[in-house]
């Protein structure tokens, strides 16, 4: 059994998690008009992963015999200056989302509600990795200046993830 609150902390993260989809979406989109298809790729995986985030939270509500309610998804940024604009929005956007997440094992804590912490702990070490993932991104895009040859290796490489 869960909180009323707690049910819908987890129900605003579900939110979180389907904005996180749409934005890695609308990133993609963008990318693929800038004919980087690997890039285009990377981040279409990316919102995927982010839906199946949504989905682990959605089942374990249900799990609780609490009810999820799905809301409205906030419209993504659709214009991007750069690539390396769009890897620092990621970053940004997966900064946010590890706070939330604190917040949600805060609240958990606070309820002694034992389940819920132990649940979060995957989520804790996934925004580990999303936030690294970023960064090596941008760290890549700064080495090899966002053009030229390095760029379309780059795309390359982002486009073999599976
Ligand atoms: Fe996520
Ligand atoms: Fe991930």
């Amino acid at each position: 059994m869960i909180s009323k609150k707690m049910t819908e902390a987890l129900n605003k993260q579900i939110n979180a998690e389907l904005f996180s989809a749409y934005l890695y979406q609308a990133m993609s989109a963008w990318l693929s008009w800038k004919n980087l298809n690997g890039f285009a790729k990377w981040f279409t995986l990316q919102a995927q992963e982010e839906q199946s985030h949504a989905m682990k939270i959605y089942e374990y509500v249900n799990d609780q015999g609490e009810r999820v309610i799905l809301e409205a998804i906030d419209a993504p940024q659709t214009d991007y200056a750069s690539v390396k604009a769009v890897a620092e929005e990621q970053l940004k956007h997966e900064k946010k989302v590890t706070a939330l997440i604190n917040n949600l094992v805060k609240l958990a804590r606070e309820e002694k509600d034992v389940a819920t912490e132990i649940f979060l702990q995957w989520f804790i070490s996934e925004q580990v990795e999303e936030e690294r993932n970023a960064e090596e991104i941008i760290n890549k895009l700064e080495m090899i200046g966002d053009k030229g040859p390095g760029m379309y290796m780059l795309d390359k490489e982002m486009g073999a993830r599976e």
